[in-house]
């Protein structure tokens, strides 16, 4: 165990009987966050400025997203959910029961609670970058007499994926529901899922996983700039978290949301656009944008099946199986590894 990791332990007592459940939280981000800061400091200052998306997600950011699957323009989250309801229980026998669950991105971990009672895991192993989210998620877990043994990692996983601090060796399910992996470059995409290859290293291990298919442009359009605004003010909203983490003096009414289908790169992209000519003070520095210059702060691509079944089995999955809407509008897959080697 490296000396800068973290372990909480929590007992919660469940509310019929009074016996205690138990569950540790260990955490493995950098004590200091400075290598982070520094890397927000850099992306703002190059001459095409970035802001990466996980700045999104403050208390209010994350509220904001939650707002977004509301709204009757994005699809994904519902679309996804309409499918793991309708297939549960051929998923379920597809995959089989008594694994050890890794919920990579667990947030409040609803999602994968829905699977408990199919899947009935040996284990269940939340790992996020939020440890408020996942303390919070494993103690409501914890009253639930029904939930498996839990455990807790805090993570960024954005750069690399490790969970040998708190997996078992067991055959192990992955699951990276919600087109989280749109996030990253296909090349980055294929390197990600190489890692979680890496960790099934024992026979009836796999990865499911949800990521939202290619479609009209205008839809998509449409999901990322809803006519409500929710979108545009969770892009803005980023602004405001970089002032609180690095004092930069942002004014959000001096920018503009953008978010559009760049449909060449099969790629979302979320911007924030000048109205103006606007300077803003970073750490020693003033960085001066132009009228109409874009801070970019997200892409999310979209995959065909067949360019993500791909992915997969390059990545070294076999057999990858795919459930639909019937729109098309959003892919389910469950990918195993060879049982020979
Ligand atoms: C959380 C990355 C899946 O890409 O659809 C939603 C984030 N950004 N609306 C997505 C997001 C704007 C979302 N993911």
């Amino acid at each position: 165990m490296a000396p800068h990791h973290l372990i909480t332990s929590h007992r919660v007592a469940t509310p019929d009987d009074a016996s205690e459940r138990t569950f540790s939280i260990t955490n493995t981000l950098k004590l200091d966050a400075k290598a982070e800061l520094d890397a927000l400091e850099r992306g703002l200052l190059a001459p095409a400025a970035s802001i990466a998306p996980k700045f999104f997600y403050d208390a209010l950011g994350s509220t904001l997203y939650n707002a977004i699957v509301l709204t009757p323009e994005y699809y994904p989250t519902r679309t996804e959910a309409a499918i793991f309801e309708k297939f549960r229980n051929e998923i379920a026998s597809v995959i089989g029961t008594g694994k050890q669950f890794i919920d990579l991105g667990s947030g409040d971990s609803v999602k994968a609670e829905k699977w408990f009672a199919s899947l009935k895991p040996s284990r269940y192993v939340a790992v996020d970058i939020s440890e408020s989210a996942a303390r919070e998620a494993l103690a409501r877990l914890a009253g639930n007499v029904d939930a498996p043994e839990l455990a807790g990692l805090i993570t960024d996983f954005s750069s690399v994926l490790d969970v040998t601090p708190v997996a078992q060796p067991a055959a192990t399910l992955f699951f990276y529901p919600g087109s989280s992996i749109g996030n990253f470059m296909p090349d980055e995409a294929l390197w990600f899922l190489k890692q979680i290859r890496a960790h099934c290293t024992l026979p009836g291990s796999g990865l499911l996983i949800g990521i939202d298919a290619k479609k009209d442009s205008a839809r998509l359009d449409a999901a990322y700039d809803d006519a409500l605004g929710v979108t545009s003010a969770f892009n803005l909203n980023t602004l405001m978290n970089v002032n609180r983490l690095l004092g930069t003096n942002f004014d959000v009414r001096n920018w503009q949301h953008r978010g559009f289908y760049n449909a060449a790169m099969g790629r979302i992209e979320m911007h924030l656009e000048a109205h103006s000519a606007v300077q803003v003070k970073v750490r020693g520095a003033v960085r001066a944008f132009a009228p109409g210059e874009r801070i970019h702060t997200e892409n999310s691509y979209k995959y065909a099946p067949e360019q993500f079944r791909a992915l997969l089995v390059e990545a070294g999955f076999t057999e990858p199986k795919l459930w639909q809407d019937e729109g098309k509008d959003f892919n389910v897959f469950y990918a195993g590894i060879s049982s020979v080697g």
